[in-house]
């Protein structure tokens, strides 16, 4: 009966805890990633949110749900060392990747086919890769990719 009684009011308080909006801080701003004025903190968060609809939808397939990638077949995204070229991150998601490449001293040699996603997609999936799996956590912007974009374009 005592148990219960204590069950009870941890029920109680946390009904009264989400009733007081629990403890998510409210998003500053609904659509962060098209306002250039937004603070940094908060596009990174709705570019996260955001990038992990679109890595879902579109990485997950190959690369799988937790970025860890088929030994052999599909190079693993959570801790890749592949990830500290930024520039040739960005290319390889615009324009695809064949041949031969070593990813944390494995090789792989498959075909990666381009991806069409916009600048504004690409910077949130690559944001919600970087920030995931214990990569780096840096964010990536629409104009970062853009200017990739204008350089490799084919
Ligand atoms: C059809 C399967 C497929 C899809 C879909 C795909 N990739 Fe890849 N990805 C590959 C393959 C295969 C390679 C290695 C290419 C090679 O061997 O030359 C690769 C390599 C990479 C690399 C560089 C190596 C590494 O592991 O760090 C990155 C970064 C990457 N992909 C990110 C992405 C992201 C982000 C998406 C979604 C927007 C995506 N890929 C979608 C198959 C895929």
């Amino acid at each position: 009966m005592k148990h219960n009684i204590v069950l009870l009011s941890a029920l109680a308080l946390s009904a009264l805890f989400v009733a007081c909006g629990g403890d998510k801080p409210k998003p500053v701003i609904d659509s962060a990633v098209t306002s250039a004025a937004a603070p940094t903190e908060a596009v990174a968060d709705a570019d996260t949110d955001k990038g992990k609809e679109i890595y879902n939808n579109t990485c997950k397939a190959c690369h799988q749900e937790n970025g860890q990638g088929v030994p052999k077949t599909f190079p693993p995204l959570a801790k890749s060392d592949f990830l500290s070229d930024r520039k040739a991150v960005i290319e390889q998601i615009i324009n695809g990747k064949t041949g031969a490449m070593i990813v944390n001293g494995e090789e792989y040699n498959s075909a990666m086919p381009p991806q069409k996603l916009n600048d504004e997609e690409i910077a949130a999936v690559l944001t919600y890769v970087y920030s995931s799996w214990e990569n780096s956590g840096e964010a990536f912007t629409a104009e970062e990719v853009k200017a990739v974009r204008d350089a490799v374009k084919k």
